[in-house]
């Protein structure tokens, strides 16, 4: 069974005091918890990695980058490679976020290469996904999906099995507008349809996240969705009450 993975991007946000008072509120709210069935996974700016590995103690919480590069070393100004986020505690790193492939202009291929290098390097590369508004509206939606997806398929091969996705449509992000939940489920339901022409195993296997104005009051609503394997959360993860909310979100055995 897939465990539900619910993880914070906090994007560029956070600074040496914020970062300690988080850490002190989630050690509260997160002390003795015990999971089987989710994993809770922070995604802070690569720089404060060592320090949030420092303060987390017995915290229950796995670490991730925002963004890795395709390359393992050399003349690459500004690029963090796989083994430093390793080295740093991270076991995920997310690619393909769309603020990168709109704002860095990231296509397909670089963003599948990013994976299959996060992959080489141990990590497990969480690979966003998700239309815009106007890919939606003019019935372009799956698509689009559907190619974000071949290109990774294609590069990685039977390796697929190993990453997350996370579709995050565009138009949801940091805006409000929640996908409803069915909207959400629909769109995974189809994610999955594509991994499945991998294969059964991979259909299986591979977790698929939603992203996109998540909060507490919609986190269980999200959960409960059969193909809605976990939570990629960005603005509610910089507020400790409402993180904490949606990580102890009660679950249904599926
Ligand atoms: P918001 O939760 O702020 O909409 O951001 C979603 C996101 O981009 C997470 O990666």
């Amino acid at each position: 069974m897939r465990k539900k993975l619910i993880v914070a991007n906090w994007k560029l946000n956070g600074n040496w005091a914020f970062n300690e008072v988080m850490m002190s509120e989630l050690s509260l709210g997160l002390k003795e918890v015990q999971w089987h069935d989710r994993e809770i996974i922070l995604c802070p700016p690569a720089i404060y990695l060592q320090q949030l590995n420092g303060l987390m103690s017995d915290l229950p919480i796995l670490f991730g980058g925002q963004d890795v590069s395709e390359q393992f070393f050399g003349a690459y100004t500004g690029e963090i490679s796989g083994q430093m986020l390793k080295e740093f505690g991270c076991r995920y790193t997310l690619v393909g976020h769309s603020e990168r492939r709109v704002r860095h202009q990231e296509k397909n291929e670089l963003v599948a290469l990013k994976a299959k290098t996060a992959l080489a390097s141990g990590l497990i590369p969480i690979i966003c996904v998700g239309e815009t508004l106007d890919e939606r509206d003019s019935g372009k939606m799956n698509a689009v999906i559907q190619q974000q997806i071949q290109s990774v398929i294609d590069c990685l091969k039977s390796d697929i099995i190993d990453v997350v996705f996370a579709y995050e449509p565009i138009w949801a992000i940091g805006t409000g507008l929640t996908a409803k939940v069915d909207q959400a489920q629909e769109a995974h339901e189809f994610i999955r349809g594509v991994l499945k022409n991998y294969g059964e195993l991979c259909a299986e296997k591979v977790s698929i996240l939603y992203g996109g104005s998540v909060k507490a009051d919609n986190a269980q609503d999200l959960l409960e969705m059969p193909d809605i394997d976990g939570l990629l959360v960005g603005g509610s993860s910089l507020i400790s009450a409402e993180f904490l909310a949606i990580c102890l979100s009660r679950l249904n055995s599926k």
